[in-house]
């Protein structure tokens, strides 16, 4: 028996690698998850776009449905998945990227805002997870990729809950992996370093500017633009990624490796 040839994705590259796939996306009204659709549409995928606010239905084409839910509503993800089934007629990608932060410190921080980014964080891509697992499933073929961070690993004050809720999406990814590769769904994550979004513009007058500023802790010393997050979730929905099963694939310009 020849075992290096076994069970070869093919290598085919293509400036289409997504042609004829549908993707879910949660969080794509902004930052990484806007960045998401922008190049899985250029790559040919159909895209099921959800996000919280109305802002999604900007997104609107004829192979963007944008659906405006609230990925802790246990409801959503079924809708979701109806959309991508009815619209588009199958599901191949979920993208887990829906995600808040609220910086406090464990002393001052409610039961309420703890719940709110656990259940945002990690109990979305459960339910999210759960769900396209169904069709998934069905076809035999998927890939589901989840939006970590350094905090998946890595720790500061006042950031309890969000890192909480990311270390819980990284055991996520690990536990789900081994029950989906069975079923040829391949489970990853990305450890997003600090990117240029509007994740903190809550707390910040000038969110973005403050994650530029913060990125450049980073030993690469900037932070990162959403495209290239992007680039990485686009790669683990890939059958590139075809021999990667539960990995928390850091691209955070060296955050995570240094000790200063
Ligand atoms: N920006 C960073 O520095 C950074 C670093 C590491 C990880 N991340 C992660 O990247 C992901 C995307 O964040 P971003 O920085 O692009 O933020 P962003 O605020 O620019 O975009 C997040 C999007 O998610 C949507 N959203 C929020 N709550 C939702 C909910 N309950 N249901 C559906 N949609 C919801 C928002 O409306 C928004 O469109 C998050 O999971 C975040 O934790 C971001």
């Amino acid at each position: 028996m020849d075992y290096a040839q076994q069970d070869m994705a093919p290598c085919a590259s293509s400036s289409r690698p997504f042609d004829g796939r549908v993707a879910i996306v949660t969080g794509a009204a902004s930052g990484i998850g806007r960045a998401t659709v922008e190049l899985l549409r250029h790559r040919g995928a159909k895209i099921v776009a959800v996000s919280l606010g109305e802002d999604v239905m900007s997104l609107a084409a004829p192979d963007v449905v944008p659906l405006v839910a609230d990925v802790a509503q246990e409801a959503s993800a079924a809708v979701a998945v109806d959309v991508a089934l009815s619209h588009f007629g199958r599901l191949d990608i979920l993208v887990n990227n829906a995600g808040i932060i609220i910086n406090k410190t464990v002393s001052d921080m409610s039961l309420d805002d703890w719940n709110r980014v656990m259940a945002v964080n990690a109990t979305g891509a459960f339910l999210f997870s759960r769900e396209a697992m169904r069709p998934m499933t069905t076809a035999g073929t998927g890939a589901i990729v989840n939006v970590g961070s350094y905090a998946c690993f890595q720790a500061f004050p006042t950031i309890a809950a969000y890192a909480a809720s990311k270390g819980a999406l990284a055991q996520l990814t690990r536990a789900l992996a081994l029950e989906a590769i069975p079923h040829g769904i391949r489970v990853n994550a990305v450890g997003s370093g600090d990117a240029v979004t509007n994740i903190t513009n809550h707390i910040h007058q000038d969110g973005p500017r403050f994650l530029a500023e913060h990125g450049q802790k980073a030993p690469i010393g900037r932070a990162a633009q959403p495209a290239e997050i992007a680039e990485v979730i686009a790669f683990l929905a890939s059958d590139q990624a075809s021999y990667i099963v539960g990995s928390v694939l850091m691209a955070d310009g060296g955050m995570s490796i240094t000790v200063s």
